[in-house]
């Protein structure tokens, strides 16, 4: 049975079988979908069938919402968060924005360290929000201890906040081992054959590899990173790039974040940011699907990898990991408007 065989309109549940009031966002988050992806691997000529992990289906647009709420719901246990505290992260937009949402409802502040580059409606949401924003140059991250410095810097600047430290906070993969993994495992029942993710913090790639590699070693985990072409330098410090994703072959160690685990990965391949950007325009022009240029990414690697002969009949899992809304005025689905007036 698909979702279409079920009544009109109603999602997974059907018109009969009621769903439980939400108590808030909290109780909206994860639980998400998969999407066979049939037009979008037809047309690339696909072996294998593409899911989707429809993460932008998370209330506040993205993956980070899991670890978000992990970060927070383990601080509130551990008794280091307290109404009134502020909550200081370097982010690349999504995980301030769950953050930011979710300290709403629970009396939290939120303060965010965010390079420039990001994209401008990342931006309004996070103001919108209520977040206090510093942002810092994109050059900086051109040193190989950028987030060293920033996080220290970020320690320096907020005494007594708590920072949530996405980079290496253990809550992060958590929510992925206890909730992406099993809704994976479940959903495919078991036929899952290969994972595709990005890696910004690798919370993503490490909770949910390490769980589905647990209950099946054979799944391979394959990182889509950004390619040459797609990554700051000297001379080009604002390419087109990959937002919330970054390299993890050739880079200097101390620049892996400490939730990486690339024991866990099987293969990394390079995208540059117009290949992401044209597969996420393929996934709305083909599915409808309006989702992020991490998840183009993720979706072109998956397209490559579903031609190889030795991969007739698997099942390759992407993850969806935000909504294409949040990069409309960055110019991945067409030309950046004018700015208004
Ligand atoms: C849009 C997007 N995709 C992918 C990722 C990577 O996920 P993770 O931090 O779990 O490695 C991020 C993280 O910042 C992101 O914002």
């Amino acid at each position: 049975m698909t979702l279409h065989d079920t009544a009109p309109l109603a999602g997974a549940a059907g018109t009969d079988a009621a769903r439980p009031i939400a108590s808030g966002i909290i109780d909206l988050i994860g639980g998400t979908p998969l999407i066979e992806l049939s037009r979008f691997a037809a047309a690339r000529g696909a072996r294998a069938r593409i899911l989707g992990k429809a993460e932008f289906q998370n209330p506040l647009g993205s993956v980070k919402d899991r670890i978000a709420w992990g970060i927070i719901r383990s601080a509130e246990e551990e008794g280091r968060l307290h109404p009134g505290d502020l909550i200081v992260d370097i982010t690349s937009g999504n995980t301030g924005i769950a953050l930011a949402a979710i300290a709403a409802g629970r009396g939290y502040r939120t303060k965010f360290y965010l390079g420039d580059n990001i994209s401008p409606d990342k931006h309004l949401l996070l103001e919108a929000i209520g977040a206090e924003l510093v942002t810092v140059p994109n050059s900086l991250f051109l040193d190989p201890e950028a987030l060293d410095i920033l996080f220290a810097r970020a320690q320096e600047e907020n005494p007594g906040a708590f920072i949530a430290d996405q980079l290496s906070n253990p809550a992060n993969p958590a929510a992925h081992y206890a909730s992406t993994g099993p809704e994976i495992w479940r959903d495919t029942e078991g036929a899952v054959d290969v994972l595709v993710a990005g890696v910004g913090t690798g919370g993503t790639s490490a909770g949910t590899g390490r769980f589905l590699k647990k209950r099946k070693p054979e799944v391979r985990v394959v990182i889509a990173e950004p390619g040459e072409g797609s990554v700051p330098t000297e001379e080009a410090p604002y390419p087109d790039e990959i937002d919330g994703v970054h390299k993890v072959v050739d880079v200097e160690p101390e620049q892996l974040p400490g939730n990486y685990d690339a024991a866990l990965v099987d293969e990394v391949v390079g995208v540059e940011a117009a290949e992401a950007y044209a597969a996420a325009r393929a996934a709305l022009h083909e599915e409808g699907l309006l989702v992020g240029p991490s998840a183009g990414a993720n979706l072109e690697v998956a397209a490559r990898l579903a031609q190889r002969p030795e991969l007739e009949g698997a099942t390759i899992v992407v993850i969806l990991a935000d909504t294409g809304e949040r990069y409309l005025s960055a110019g991945v689905f067409g030309a950046r408007p004018e700015p208004r007036r």
